[in-house]
Order: structure tokens, then sequence, then C-alpha cells
């Protein structure tokens, strides 16, 4: 603890770090975030996050909170501020505060936190072992490609697996995979990789964004379909990726050990060949 925060222009003691009980974040879920790698004290993919960053703000008709020259200036400034060498940033911007009533508020400024969170992402030691996971009923909304900060569904799901003694969720909707509560989902089939292909159904990943353009500059094949919980039984390998976990393997999925519970191949190669590029910085 003892970080240093940002809210709204101030770079502020973590204690002092304060929003309004009136947030439409905290009142509606009205509000979108990021979470940016950091290795070596440098962002990793930065511009993909912003991009997105961009493209859930315009899909919520939610003003940007400041220009994008200060917005990674303020990123650069939290991990300086808090000598952060690896980990994560976390960014949120919200519609702002106002009395409250469901509809936009007039002239209202968006409000946008931001901290850090110190992680092991490197050699985060679930990548040797690989991770288990179960499958859950993917019970959220219909625009689950803005990334929202209303997460209950993965809170429940992510909470379901703990106290199944497994790691995380896979989410199922009309019997085929969605993607993870945090991450997207991934199989092996004879050296092909499956993933769902994006859509309202799932978050665009900027890790699996960078996976694709990996895979393919080391002819590693994709293929875009849906699946379902059997095919992923069935499967020689599986892994998730995301900005916190990278390319991290699954080594079991509902109690079925996938590749005789080891992680394979292809999927240490693609978490390899994501940290060459995200060390190089
Ligand atoms: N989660 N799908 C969902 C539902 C997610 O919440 C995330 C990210 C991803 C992967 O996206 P990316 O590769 O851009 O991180 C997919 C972040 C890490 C989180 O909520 O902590």
């Amino acid at each position: 603890m003892g970080r240093i925060c940002y809210v709204n222009g101030n770079f502020v003691p973590e204690q002092e770090a304060k929003v309004s009980v009136f947030d439409r974040g905290f009142l509606f879920g009205d509000g979108v975030y990021e979470v940016t790698p950091v290795i070596k004290g440098k962002l990793v993919d930065y511009p993909a996050h912003i991009e997105r960053l961009g493209r859930s703000l315009r899909e919520l008709k939610m003003a940007w909170p400041c220009t994008e020259a200060e917005l990674r200036a303020m990123h650069e400034e939290l991990v300086k501020k808090n000598n952060l060498t690896e980990g994560i940033i976390y960014m949120q911007v919200t519609r702002g505060v106002a009395d409250r009533q469901f509809n936009f508020p007039k002239d209202v400024k968006s409000t946008l936190i931001a901290f850090t969170q110190v992680m092991t992402l490197v050699d985060n030691p679930n990548a040797r072992t690989g991770i288990k996971v179960i499958t859950t009923p993917d019970i959220r909304w219909g625009r689950r490609d803005i990334k929202t900060v209303m997460l209950l569904a993965s809170v429940l799901g992510k909470q379901e697996a703990v106290d199944k003694g497994v790691t995380d969720a896979w989410m199922v909707q009309d019997g085929k995979i969605t993607e993870g509560t945090s991450n997207n989902a991934f199989i092996v089939k004879d050296g092909k990789v499956i993933t769902r292909p994006l859509s309202n159904d799932i978050l665009p990943g900027c890790t699996r964004r960078a996976l694709f353009r990996l895979a393919k500059e080391h002819g590693v094949e994709i293929v875009e379909r849906l699946f379902t919980p059997e095919e992923a039984h069935a499967a020689d390998e599986a892994f998730i990726t995301s900005a916190s976990q990278f390319v991290m393997p699954v080594t079991e999925i509902d109690g079925k050990r996938i590749g005789g519970g080891q992680p394979g191949p292809v999927s240490r190669k693609m978490r390899e060949l994501f940290l060459d590029e995200a060390q190089k910085g």
C-alpha cells in the first residue's frame, strides 16, 4: 500500500484518492475501464488499450476526460511516482457526478481515476503448471464488447470457480464458450488454435489481438469459430489471454485434464513470443 493514485487531474496518496457518492460509476456502473500491463517500468501495448478506450467511450456516448496526450503522460507519471517495474495500471472513466437520474446528465465532466497494482506478470508461477477452470452460464448483458465496469457476472463466475477450488470460469451461451470471466478463451486441436470470433458477445482483447499478429508472424494457424465445452474437454491444449495473464495455459476444464494436465507446446510458445516482445519494450 502507500501508493500514489490519480484522481481528476491530481496525484494523491491512496488514502486521499476519493470520488463522490453521486458518481455514476458508483450508482449505475456507468463507466468504462482499461488495464494496461507494465514490464520493466514500460507500458505494454498501450496504443491498443487507448484505441479500445476510445471505442468504449464512443459506444456509450461518454466524453473523453482529457486529451490522449494527457492520458499517456498520466500513465507514465503514475509508473514513475510508484516506482512500478512490473504490474498493471487500472484506469477508469465514468460519466461523472450528478443527482441520481438514469438519463445522461447535462454539462457534467467525466471522472477519471487510475492506480497501479504490483503483480508478477513475467515469472507468474501459474504459467508453469497451468490453471484449472470450470464452465458456467454466461449471464451478462448484450454489449460485452464494451469494457464497462458492470462486472457482477464476472465477480460471481470467479467466486464460483474459487469456491470449487479452481482459478477461473469460462462462460457458456447457447452451448458455446464465450470467454473467461476476465480473459479470452482458446483451445488447440491438431496444432490449430481455435477461438470465438469477435462480436457483441465478447470483449475484443488487446492480448488476443497481439496473439493473432504473433501467430501469423510465426506460422501458427488460428481458426475463429464457436466451440462447445465438450470440444474444450477433448482439446489437445487450452489457454486464456489477458493484459494481466498474457498467455496462460489451462490444464483442466470441469475436472477433465487437458493435454495430460501439462501446459502444451503451442500455449508455451505463444506465451514466450508474447513475453519476448513485451520485454523488448
Ligand atoms: N480483463 N474478456 C474479458 C471479459 C475481460 O475482462 C478481459 C480483460 C479480456 C482480455 O482483454 P485484454 O487482453 O485486453 O486484457 C477479455 C482485464 C484484464 C480485467 O478486468 O482485469
